[in-house]
């Protein structure tokens, strides 16, 4: 499902409950992989999948409030803004990606998938 909001144009990519809580799912299809994190308090985050230290796979990774830890080495990374947190913050960032959700679906913006 599409919907249209001011001037944007959105992707429905899966409900909230499709994504485990505390986790995440890899959405395919994008130009880059996106992950879409759920957290305990059933906020929704999106990030390119890579993570900004050597690019291990942030959807695998478990969900702490408002940041992720990577699987491969333990970098904790902030998912509002993407950035490596902790003695690393500044040097890297996984690119957010804008979520919408309605109507507990949610939504990305069309242009995040390959043409
Ligand atoms: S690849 Fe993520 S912490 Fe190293």
């Amino acid at each position: 499902m599409t919907i249209e909001t001011i001037n944007r144009l959105w992707i429905e990519v899966c409900a909230v409950t499709d994504i485990p809580t505390r986790g995440a799912r890899r959405i395919s299809g994008t130009k880059r992989p996106i992950a879409i994190f759920r957290n305990g308090a059933d906020e929704v985050f999106a990030l390119v999948d890579l993570c900004p230290h050597k690019r291990g796979p942030l959807s695998m990774g478990i969900v702490h409030d408002r940041s992720v830890t990577c699987p491969l080495h333990g970098q904790r990374i902030d998912l509002v803004t993407g950035e490596l947190m902790g003695a690393d913050a500044g040097k890297g960032c996984a690119p957010s990606v804008e979520t919408h959700i309605e109507n507990g679906r949610v939504f990305i913006p069309a242009d995040a998938f390959c043409a």
